[in-house]
């Protein structure tokens, strides 16, 4: 790839130093991603200009105006600390008619309802857990075709916020509790969905028009779930790395699922990626019952992109290095921008 100039945004709290040299495991956890992808892009020859943004839109216009990049990259998953924010800073760079990485804002919409984006893979007749929706302030009652157990979460936070054991209920007054929880500590509205006991499985999915989906990959719990506890992505499983060696969770390949569910599972996920009108790349996330039917549960675009995590990791396996990923996640920018705009 030609040399590029490339604005890469990003949360101030995550702006990350020239060299992880002397800085602890837990510090470097916390801006892996903007480090990776900034000192990648770096030792790769490109000219690359980390901005911390969250506040003000104005820094933005001014790096276009004077860095004139050729391209943004955005690893900014939030703005005036609101994730839901994160369709407009796509809408943002397509105004300012700047090519930019990742997903366009109508996908960004489609995908981050958990109940908007079940109900139109359910519509396309791929299996989701059922659900139900409970608006804040609004009295508890579960629909009657809504089974125990259930999961409660937010319906648009991510990241597994306030997902823990206790998320998982088993009676109409934890269904209650737990709702009012994600009310009240998450100041969001709760989904209540039927509980899919099963392989946590993910497939990356790369593309615009042409998908490539990566090997299915598995999070593999180890040793959690003794004691009646659940084998789910809790807060912890996903983010204390003390916790993930103690108890042996870790991520790669799916390798004994039977080629023809594998197949199947790669499949389904492209078309859950066109169903919600997604490009550039992203993550969608399944479980797997018992009877091997894969249920869709979240799509993730622009996930992250550190490369130890599961997107890198599972792209590396399938012969994409790290820098061979960013110019791939780069040149998919740069040819929707060349199309014309993001997917219709
Ligand atoms: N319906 C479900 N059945 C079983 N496990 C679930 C279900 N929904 C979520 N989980 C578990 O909770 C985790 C977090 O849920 P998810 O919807 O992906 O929220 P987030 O957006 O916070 O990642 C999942 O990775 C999975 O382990
Ligand atoms: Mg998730």
């Amino acid at each position: 790839m030609r040399r590029l100039r490339i604005l890469v945004l990003m949360h101030p709290d995550f702006m990350p130093p020239d060299s992880a040299d002397g800085y602890t495991a837990q510090e470097i956890n916390v801006w892996k991603t903007e480090f990776d992808v900034v000192s990648t892009l770096r030792a790769a020859g490109h000219e690359v200009r980390p901005l911390g943004v969250q506040e003000e839109i104005k820094p933005v216009r001014e790096a276009i105006e004077s860095f004139k990049p050729h391209i943004v990259f955005t690893l900014l998953e939030e703005f005036h600390n609101k994730s839901v924010f994160d369709q407009h800073i796509a809408s943002y760079l397509e105004l300012m008619k700047i090519p930019y990485t990742g997903c366009n804002p109508r996908g960004l919409i489609l995908a981050r309802g958990k109940d908007l984006s079940k109900t139109l893979v359910q519509h396309r007749r791929i299996a989701v857990p059922a659900f139900a929706v409970f608006p804040m302030r609004r009295k508890v009652k579960r629909p009657p075709r809504l089974a125990l157990p259930l999961i409660v979460k937010s319906l648009s936070e991510d990241g597994s916020f306030g997902i823990s054991q206790a998320s998982i209920v088993d009676t109409d007054e934890k269904l209650a509790e737990r709702v009012a929880f994600v009310h009240d500590r998450l100041g969001t509205a709760a989904i209540a969905e039927q509980y899919i006991e099963g392989r946590e499985l993910y497939v990356a999915v790369l593309g615009n028009n042409r998908l490539r989906a990566l090997p299915v990959w598995e999070l593999k719990f180890g040793s959690m779930g003794g004691q009646g506890a659940r084998q789910i992505a809790t807060e912890k499983a996903k983010h204390d790395p003390g916790y993930q060696e103690r108890v042996g969770i870790v991520d790669g390949p799916a390798n004994d699922l039977a080629p023809e569910v594998s197949a199947r599972i790669q499949r389904t996920a492209k078309r859950i990626y066109r169903t919600l009108k997604l490009d550039g790349y992203a993550r969608i996330d399944f479980r797997l019952a018992a009877d091997s039917t894969p249920y869709f549960i979240e799509a993730n675009p622009n996930p992250e992109i550190a490369k130890s995590q599961e997107f890198a990791t599972a792209a590396r396996h399938d012969g994409l290095d790290y820098p061979d990923l960013l110019h791939r996640i780069l040149a998919l920018g740069i040819s929707r921008a060349k199309a014309g705009a993001s997917v219709g």
